[in-house]
């Protein structure tokens, strides 16, 4: 167990992590890289590069160490990263090799201030949040069944690959060869594709974009500018994948989710982060509740609006609203259709999530109804 001391030496070194996360992420990543070379398949060489990754981790650990009584006020960001090591197929045998390097590149930075006691203080604080980690991505990989195979990577066939929105956007259907099991997933969940480019595995997570309906799995893929390395993955499929062409992909994961017992859902997409929205309004259509939904949708100019005709299709008159770039949403249209007990639903860029999270809360909606649906690494900036 760890000690009171040792928390306070967590908490007093963290910050120099948190304010060195891009050096420290360096070292982290190139030490365990050259001798771990079998991890550049895992890792997803954005975050490395932004140095966000090693900082989550971190992060993650010091969050970890200061609730280490409480650990369940930290359960909704642990299940999330759990779901995300779980897609990645993260084993408990990668555990050890990470710690190793993390604690190396933490001694490495501090220096001569580096002592025994700091390092210990870590060691320890990692143990306890890597145990929990592999304890809860055991029953995660449990619920995919007896199978092996089906725990990893598997190979699913493009059956239908078409442009939804100003040849920016690309849906793809996917189905499993010879119609082999294909698992259920909540609305909300991603699938995490995987694709061999110059000698490495590349993975991405994409929002799934309609509810299961037994056989097949839809995404929506973002074409991103060819320099910028975030589209690695995007690129190659829209470029190089078929219809009739395999491509990798772990079953469904992630926790973000519709509020069960809600009554009345306001979704609010900005752009492409439309994809994970559009699942979830099907899903509260397949229920018959399509009366207590409204959707606001942000983008450029209509042509950019994916899936704009089936969701208006499904939704009342008035129910879908699309704002183009020099329309602004305030507080009169919240006015027209908040009311108390809405929860709302945001996706989109980490700049547009920040921005309609806090016109909410500036209207007085409760936060404990606004749900963002992050892409960056969770806990990757701490919040004071
Ligand atoms: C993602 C924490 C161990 C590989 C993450 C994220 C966090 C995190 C906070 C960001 C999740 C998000 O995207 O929202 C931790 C902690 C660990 C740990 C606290 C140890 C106690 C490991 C291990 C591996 C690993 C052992 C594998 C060698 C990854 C990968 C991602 C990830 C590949 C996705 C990052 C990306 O592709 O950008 N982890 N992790 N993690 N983790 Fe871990």
């Amino acid at each position: 167990p760890i000690t009171e001391e040792q928390k306070s030496i967590i908490k007093s070194t963290a910050p120099i992590l948190k304010e060195n996360g891009k050096e420290i992420a360096s070292i982290f990543y190139k030490r365990m890289f050259e001798n771990h070379p079998e991890l550049l398949d895992i890792f997803n060489q954005t975050n490395q590069k932004i140095g966000t990754q090693p900082l989550a981790l971190a992060n993650t650990i010091y969050f970890a160490a200061e609730n280490i009584d409480n650990l369940e006020i930290l359960m909704p960001q642990i299940k999330h990263i759990t779901h995300k090591h779980r897609a990645l197929t993260i084993q408990p045998e990668h555990y050890p090799i990470v710690g190793k390097y993390l604690l190396l590149a933490i001694k490495q930075f501090l220096g001569e201030k580096s002592t025994q006691d700091i390092l210990d203080a870590w060691a320890t604080a990692y143990n306890i949040i890597a145990n929990i980690f592999i304890d809860l991505e055991k029953k995660l990989y449990d619920e995919l069944g007896p199978t092996e195979e089906d725990k990893g990577f598997v190979p699913l066939i493009i059956v239908k690959k078409e442009v939804i929105a100003h040849e920016s956007i690309v849906a793809l259907t996917l189905e499993r060869p010879e119609h082999g099991k294909m698992f259920n997933f909540h609305v909300g969940q991603y699938l995490t594709i995987r694709i061999k480019k110059d000698g490495n595995f590349h993975n991405r997570h994409y929002s799934l974009t309609r509810p299961f309906d037994g056989k097949i799995y839809s995404i929506a893929i973002k074409i991103e500018n060819m320099n910028e390395i975030k589209g690695i993955v995007s690129n190659e499929i829209i470029n190089n994948y078929n219809i009739g062409d395999t491509i990798l992909a772990s079953f469904p994961a992630g926790t973000f989710q519709l509020v069960g017992n809600g009554k009345h859902h306001l979704f609010i997409g900005g752009g492409v982060g439309i994809t994970v929205l559009s699942s979830m309004i099907h899903e509260l259509n397949n229920q018959g509740k399509s009366n207590d939904v409204i959707l606001i949708h942000c983008v450029q100019s209509e042509d950019y609006a994916a899936f704009n005709n089936e969701l208006k299709a499904i939704l009342p008159q008035g129910h879908y609203q699309l704002f183009c770039k020099d329309q602004r949403l305030g507080k009169d249209t919240l006015n027209k259709i908040l009311k108390s007990d809405t929860q709302v639903y945001i996706c989109g860029s980490a700049p547009f999530m920040d921005k309609i999270e806090s016109l909410l809360i500036e209207y007085g909606h409760p936060s404990s109804q606004i749900y963002v649906k992050a892409f960056q690494p969770t806990l990757s900036t701490t919040k004071d």
